[in-house]
């Protein structure tokens, strides 16, 4: 596998998404810091140097776009299952953030260069806070870091064991179609299931229940009108 590693970059998922037509399947951008990072909806996601874990890693699956939201879900349980291994307990946020004691630790940005109904790539976007100690004003109450919480590990040994469990349940799916441990892992290290939380979509702001997720990785609620729902993507606030 490749490994493309910068001092400083604008953002590995834009650099990824630059030259993922012309790299290998599993190609992994890493940087020490981001001066672009991006997070979901637009967000700056603070990437300073040294402080953590900026990686992409540049996938070619043979399925269809609307399937794409499942890789998101192997990304949240490597790296639950990466931090555990270290002795790390970790929640997912479903779909896309890893909390630890209610803060956000690590998220997920996946992006897709898609066509009608085909992928031509997919880039999961990691960012872990692992040596942080201060974060931008409007985060500090939401967020958290590896040592922040007490746990003095290396950059290095979390993204080893996050990038063999992605190797394994990504494999495990793309080449057994099989999605049942990805899913088991989702399911047990839910911060949400059992619990009621907000959905937030632009403006509006529903309290739902969650419920379960589903095989392919939707998060099943009872919506405001007592009726169960499907959700494949959205922002949940706790
Ligand atoms: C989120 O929680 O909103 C997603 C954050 C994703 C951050 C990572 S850091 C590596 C990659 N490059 C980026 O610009 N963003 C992702």
């Amino acid at each position: 596998k490749e490994i493309v590693y910068f001092d400083s970059i604008g953002s590995t998922n834009d650099y990824a998404k630059e030259i993922a037509k012309d790299v290998k399947e599993g190609t992994i951008i890493i940087a020490e810091e981001q001066v672009k990072g991006r997070g979901r909806m637009g967000k700056y996601w603070h990437s300073i140097k040294g402080d953590g874990i900026w990686v992409s890693i540049i996938l070619k699956p043979d399925i269809y776009p609307y399937e794409a939201s499942f890789i998101t879900q192997i990304a949240g349980a490597s790296i639950v299952k990466g931090l555990k291994k270290l002795g790390v307990d970790s929640l997912i946020k479903w779909p896309n953030d890893i909390i630890i004691n209610n803060k956000k630790v690590s998220g997920i940005l996946t992006e897709l260069g898609a066509e009608i109904d085909r992928i031509n790539y997919v880039v999961v976007g990691i960012g872990m806070n692992v040596k942080t100690i201060d974060f931008p004003e409007n985060v500090k109450s939401m967020a958290t870091s590896i040592r922040k919480e007490g746990y003095n590990l290396e950059r290095i040994d979390i993204l080893k064991e996050i990038l063999e469990e992605f190797e394994r349940l990504y494999s495990n799916y793309i080449e057994n179609k099989d999605k049942t441990e990805c899913i088991e892992i989702c399911k047990q290290n839910s911060a949400i299931i059992g619990k009621y939380v907000y959905v937030l979509k632009g403006d509006e702001k529903r309290k739902v229940k969650c419920i379960d997720i589903t095989e392919n990785g939707n998060l099943v609620i009872i919506n405001d009108n007592n009726v169960k729902e499907e959700l494949i993507s959205g922002e949940v606030s706790i």
